[in-house]
């Protein structure tokens, strides 16, 4: 198992969040989290990154403990994710935001920088290499020197997927990735999550738009409340009376 979710439980004063929730993540798969609003995903996803901590439960990360360790500890170990609103700098280029996230793992300092020391050129020229590769894979050449504040909606979608690339991770953690994208235009993201797959990434995707979860999903696990109330592939999910019940209200899902 590449990640391990063991009963994370999560209380926000009265509330219970998250309830001794488990599962497991296979490499190379792409799991759906869903479940209706204030069912406890994004919780579910700031625990297993280390954006807050648990109440109770552990997490581990091919055998090892990584329980309570912060983001960038985790982001170090190659689970990357992005949000439910996306937090790019709208004001830089799509090349500075895709640069920005590639230089917070190397190792130039202020005096490398100013000194122009062959490390901060070295360092330079990797990272033009990766944002070009980057720009490549989500299909965004074209728009390297747009500011972010004037592309489309879909668009800064797809540029926070790239961003979370730029750390070169195991798992990627997306949050509502077509959150605020009208249905027809969210092909292009879906392709996108696919090539992830692709390229070796293990993708753990919150997601509402149910043809694409039952399209991308190899597996889906269903919060309700807090709690876990089914686990298993799309085609089990989409006629589980329970989640059927807590999704729609009793209607079919497809
Ligand atoms: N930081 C927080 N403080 C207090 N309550 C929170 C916090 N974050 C989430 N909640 C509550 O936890 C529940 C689950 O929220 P969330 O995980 O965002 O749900 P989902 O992503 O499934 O829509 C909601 O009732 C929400 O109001
Ligand atoms: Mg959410």
């Amino acid at each position: 198992m590449l990640l391990k979710v063991e009963k994370l439980t999560k209380h926000f004063d009265g509330l219970v969040a998250n309830n001794h929730i488990s599962f497991d993540l296979a490499e190379g798969e792409i799991l759906a989290i869903i479940g209706p609003n204030g069912a406890g995903k994004s919780t579910l996803f700031n625990l297993i990154s280390g954006m807050l901590p648990a109440t109770s439960g552990k997490v581990f990360l091919e055998e090892e403990d990584v329980t309570g360790l912060k983001p960038h500890s985790m982001a170090e170990r190659g689970i990357a994710r992005t949000f439910q609103t996306t937090t790019l700098f709208d004001e830089l280029r799509v090349m500075d935001n895709l640069a920005i996230g590639y230089r917070v793992r190397t190792r130039t300092g202020f005096w490398d920088a100013l000194l122009h020391s062959s490390r901060w050129r070295r360092e330079k020229e990797e990272t033009e290499a990766k944002v070009m590769e980057a720009l490549e894979f989500i299909g965004m050449r074209e728009y390297a020197y747009h500011f972010v504040s004037t592309l489309t909606q879909e668009a800064q979608k797809r540029l926070a997927i790239g961003v979370a690339l730029m750390s070169d991770p195991k798992i990627m953690m997306l949050d509502e990735p077509t959150a605020g994208i009208i249905q027809d235009e969210t092909d292009g993201i879906m392709e996108l999550i696919l090539r992830l797959k692709e390229r070796g990434i293990t993708v753990c995707l919150i997601e509402h738009k149910m043809r694409m979860v039952m399209d991308l999903a190899d597996r889906i696990v269903v919060l309700n409340y807090g709690e876990k109330i089914a686990e298993g592939p799309p085609e089990e999910i989409s006629c589980n009376p329970a989640v059927i019940e807590a999704y729609l209200g009793g209607e079919h899902i497809a």
